[in-house]
């Protein structure tokens, strides 16, 4: 696969090296060409690297990694963006002590509105940066899951399989509406990890149990609640 990755700090810098470990051609994008260079050739594994612009010409999936910037002051313009899949893994600033109000109005959907014909997935805004340094073993004996949330259901295939291929467990959670959800879980892991403390390798998985051989509670009983 082709990937552009538009901004390529933390995030960036992160996932695009683990795609380019597992064979996808990869591009950085930075505010310059020259930085964007310096990243490729130090991360090497046959990346390259140039201008935003360039990585979103590039790639046919696009990393977004530049929280609340309109892609249209990134790239001049979003034509670029035209058909591609674009994964938002932005979170919100965090407010000071943590003092954070339900998100109604995702980044995902703000980015939708702004590139509307770009197929956006909400995907990696759960997870510390820190995790994709065990990617891919161990990471993968540790069911890290890996919420997705996007209209187009093919985008969400292939970001799944990007997914996988890193070490993640992929779980589908619906339409990009559900990015509300997500940004809002977002904000629960950090504050976990800085607010309680817990460390960056604390993460949000769902696990499936197996089902109890007997319900001696008396099993779910149809709800009397209005
Ligand atoms: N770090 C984490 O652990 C983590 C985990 C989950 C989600 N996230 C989310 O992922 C997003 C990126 O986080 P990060 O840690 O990768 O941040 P970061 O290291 O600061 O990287 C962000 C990149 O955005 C670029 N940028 C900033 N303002 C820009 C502008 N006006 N125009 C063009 N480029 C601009 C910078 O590019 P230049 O290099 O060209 O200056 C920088 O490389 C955030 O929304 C964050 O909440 C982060």
């Amino acid at each position: 696969m082709k990937i552009g990755i538009l901004g390529s700090g933390n995030m960036g810098r992160s996932l695009g090296t683990l795609w380019a470990e597992q064979g996808h051609d990869v591009f950085f994008g930075a505010r310059t060409q020259e930085k964007g260079r310096q990243i490729a050739e130090q991360m090497g594994h046959n990346t390259q690297g140039g201008t935003n612009i360039e990585a979103a010409e590039f790639g046919d999936v696009l990393l977004y990694t530049i929280r609340g910037v309109n892609p249209a002051e990134v790239l001049s313009t979003t034509d670029v963006l035209n058909g591609k899949i674009l994964i938002d893994c932005n979170n919100f600033e965090i407010p000071a002590e943590f003092a954070y109000e339900p998100i109604t109005y995702s980044l995902a959907e703000i980015l939708a509105d702004q590139a509307p014909n770009a197929k956006i997935v909400k995907a990696f805004n759960t997870m510390a940066q820190e995790v994709f340094e065990l990617s891919p073993q161990p990471l993968d004996q540790h069911n890290v899951s890996v919420f997705l949330a996007g209209d187009d259901a093919t985008a969400k295939q292939t970001v799944a399989q990007l997914a996988q291929e890193i070490g993640f467990s992929p779980l589908d959670c619906g339409p990009l509406r559900q990015a509300r959800l997500l940004e809002n879980l977002g904000n629960f892991i950090r504050l976990m990890i800085i607010g309680q403390g817990m460390g960056s390798y604390a993460t949000l998985s769902v696990q499936t149990l197996p089902s109890a051989t007997q319900e001696r509670l008396g099993g779910r009983q149809l709800s009397n609640l209005k």
